[in-house]
């Protein structure tokens, strides 16, 4: 067939100059949809296929397997989409090679995991969570958007939002922690932070909700194990954040490994179809996790790569991550009528959609621009963001009296402080998993940033311990430096490789023998504080029983070492909260605020009741939970109305006031229980919170709102609706310590 040039594309896509709303590069949507079908009718069979394929660069895989692609099949029209490839250079080639070498030009995506920065790395997103500072987070996706678009990426495969009760998976790393809310306005945020307003500027990308759908879920905590929930957790719990990113205009969505009810979430008509596309009116496109069509033979409900491709695309997945099976088969699927083509056509409808948005018919090497990738890689703004949200994303544990005053901060005439563990002079496992493309030569490590920041305080480190392993040779070294010194600093946790896809732990204890390390050291009777590293709630119960100062840190990225260094020294006053609850012990796991009542709550004085026999029921530090240098009491607490009807706004005031010696930030949280409903409620549920930076000694009258709408639920036949009846609301600095008011909903 003849080729078609570039310059007919742009007679098919003449560059729009009159705008009618908002789809990005200003065009109005139904203009776009005109543009994009009268590209399709222009494509044969092979060229609409070749769109709904997806491969990474074999140089840099996040999967098990390598492919069968080759460059070849980009000039053969075989492919839509290309990611993982690092590079203008590379980015640039690839381009260049689909729209000089096809017939119809159509340029290629280009995805990678910017999941917390590319080569500026910010928190880990559960890290992030715990700043409960959406437009912060909003902020930092915004400059990973402008930074990785600088390096020719298009397309992020994030947010990750799915919600996770049970620390022992991986990717809890990955997510916001176990809140429907939080999560539902970190999702809206990020996809708003990647997107912007103009999604064809060089400076935004289309991003990726994933996994749709309750991927947060497996059984065990095991990664990609069964889901096996609820028609009503599904709905309530884990379906809200993907919803909000959906509102939000997200272009992409990842369809999930595990099943749901029996059927693998990348061939689930229910989800990707009747929910996604129908109800929610999602205008994007599905892509497939990596292989996960393939895999539907390995769950056991497609007998052949071929009817794996044909369950996945007539379920309502558009577009195929590295199975290379639609590609293989949809043709043959066509002509045996097994596959209608309008259902091709409706998927590469989807991406050219995007594709379009994006601007690449316009220009499709906008994202390559080496000056603007000098200017803008690892650029001050972006350092400052960076280090800004890692130093909010802190949280205190513990803070106890030492020698009559707390022993954080640091006091100012230290001489001498011995710093210990494997974390405390290491750059690249303070980045987390998924850490891009990052430039480890601008990390600074937590050794070098207090040496900085303490000219005068000679700082002996050594590492004590490594991560895991069994290898106690270095603890006399250490015992020796603790002795010579007036106070430790322990940093100590898990690597990068502990946490993040593939690495769900059946033991969520402090790995190796660092744990053992601190128990020689406590000896000494020199104070201890230990800062813990990790991608996900550890068990800390010994270090909250016997060490006075404990700081959790989540990963922090590129700025690490500066962001612990201000909070040791009391440059920065941490305020971070927990987005998970942190179990006592892994026999607790899943455990979560927001659980039901039961018919037998706990007392300690009956037996029969739902409790263990040798742990608490509750978790040793609860969501929500995080302390600061000062401290905030909570008084005060009033309801405008006893009772509100269907359309009344009920107004919540309480009095904040720092109490302590320093000046701070505290993040107030509402929480909501239903008293009585017509189906089990929550006992609390998150619906509002407030972050207030108040002097020491100010106080402040703080108010929330509520209305019926924030009082809905699904009820038995799964209507969403409020019902009357008493409500209690409690107001406080995390999940456990509140105080209550009632009222009624008429
Ligand atoms: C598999 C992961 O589950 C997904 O989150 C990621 O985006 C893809 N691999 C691509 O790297």
């Amino acid at each position: 067939m003849k080729k078609l040039g570039w310059s007919l594309l742009i007679f098919v896509f003449p560059i729009i100059t009159l705008c009618t709303c908002s789809s990005g590069n200003g065009a109005s949507n139904d203009e776009v949809d005109r543009k994009v079908d009268s590209l399709i009718s222009l494509m044969t069979l092979d060229e609409k296929i070749g769109q709904l394929t997806l491969y990474a660069n074999d140089l840099n895989p996040t999967g098990p397997q390598k492919t069968t692609f080759c460059e070849n099949e980009i000039s053969n029209g075989r492919v839509g989409g290309v990611f993982n490839v690092l590079g203008t250079d590379n980015v640039y080639r690839l381009q260049k090679q689909a729209v000089t070498n096809t017939r119809l030009r159509i340029p290629l995506l280009f995805g990678f995991d910017v999941i917390h920065g590319f080569r500026t790395i910010f928190p880990i997103p559960f890290a992030e969570a715990c700043t409960w500072d959406p437009e912060l987070i909003k902020k930092s996706a915004t400059l990973a958007a402008k930074e990785a678009t600088a390096w020719g990426l298009n397309w992020t495969f994030n947010p990750m939002v799915d919600i996770a009760r049970d620390p022992r998976w991986g990717r809890v790393s990955e997510g916001s922690g176990e809140d429907i809310f939080l999560a539902s306005l970190i999702a809206k945020a990020k996809v708003q932070g990647y997107q912007g307003d103009d999604l064809s500027a060089p400076y935004t990308m289309a991003a990726c909700v994933k996994h749709f759908a309750a991927y947060g879920a497996p059984i065990g905590g095991r990664d990609y194990n069964t889901v096996d929930i609820s028609e009503r957790t599904l709905s309530e719990v884990y379906l809200p954040p993907y919803k909000a990113a959906v509102d939000a205009g997200v272009l992409s969505v990842m369809s999930s490994f595990n099943e749901l009810d029996g059927m693998p979430c990348t061939a689930n008509k229910k989800l990707l179809s009747q929910l996604l596309k129908d109800e929610w009116g999602f205008k994007g496109f599905v892509v497939s996790d990596w292989t996960s069509v393939k895999e539907l033979t390995a769950h056991g409900i497609a007998k052949d790569e071929a009817h794996a491709a044909e369950l996945a695309l007539k379920a309502g997945l558009d577009m195929d991550m590295q199975s290379g099976i639609f590609s293989e088969n949809l043709k043959k699927l066509v002509s045996n009528n097994l596959v209608d083509e309008q259902q091709i056509d409706n998927a590469v409808k989807r991406i050219l959609r995007v594709k379009y948005l994006l601007g690449l018919f316009d220009n499709p090497y906008l994202y390559i621009d080496k000056k603007r990738q000098e200017e803008i890689t690892a650029s001050q703004e972006i350092m400052d963001l960076a280090l800004l949200e890692a130093k909010k994303s802190i949280v205190l544990l513990k803070n106890e009296n030492y020698s009559n005053s707390k022993l954080l901060p640091l006091k100012k005439n230290l001489r001498k402080i011995a710093l210990i563990g494997p974390l405390a002079s290491n750059r690249i496992n303070l980045l987390g998993s998924w850490h891009g493309h990052a430039d480890t030569s601008i990390v600074k490590t937590i050794l070098e940033s207090l040496s900085e920041k303490l000219p005068n305080t000679k700082i002996e480190y050594t590492q004590g311990a490594s991560f895991t392993g069994t290898d106690k040779s270095g603890f006399n070294k250490a015992i020796q430096t603790v002795q010579k010194s007036e106070i430790v600093i322990c940093v100590i946790g898990e690597n990068n490789a502990l946490s993040g896809e593939a690495a769900s732990r059946s033991n969520i204890d402090i790995p190796g023998v660092q744990l053992d390390l601190l128990k020689e050291l406590i000896k000494t009777g020199k104070p201890i504080v230990t800062i813990v590293m990790a991608g996900r709630p550890l068990i800390l119960d010994w270090l909250e029983e016997n060490l006075p100062a404990i700081i959790f840190t989540g990963q922090l990225g590129t700025r690490s070492g500066d962001a612990i260094s201000a909070v040791l020294t009391g440059e920065y006053n941490p305020s971070g909260k927990l987005a998970m609850s942190f179990p006592r012990n892994v026999g607790q796991v899943p455990i979560f605020y927001n659980h039901k009542n039961t018919g037998r709550p706990f007392d300690a004085k009956d037996r029969y009741t739902s409790k263990y026999i040798d742990v608490s029921n509750e978790p040793l530090y609860p969501f929500g939970y995080g302390l600061s240098y000062t401290t905030f009491n909570y008084s005060d607490l009033v309801l405008d109305k006893q009772t509100i009807s269907s359309t009344d706004t009920l107004k919540i005031t309480f009095t904040l006031k720092n109490t302590g010696n320093f000046d701070g930030e505290e993040t107030c949280q509402l929480y909501i229980r239903d008293m009585v409903a017509s189906v089990t409620r929550p006992v609390k549920e998150l619906k509002a919170f407030k972050k207030v930076y108040l002097k020491k000694g100010e106080q402040v009258i703080i108010s929330f709102t509520l209305t019926a709408n924030d009082l809905k639920f699904f009820n038995e036949d799964m209507i969403y609706q409020y019902e009357p009846g008493e409500f209690a609301v409690f107001v406080g600095g995390n999940s456990r310590d509140l105080i209550e008011e009632k009222f009624e909903l008429l």
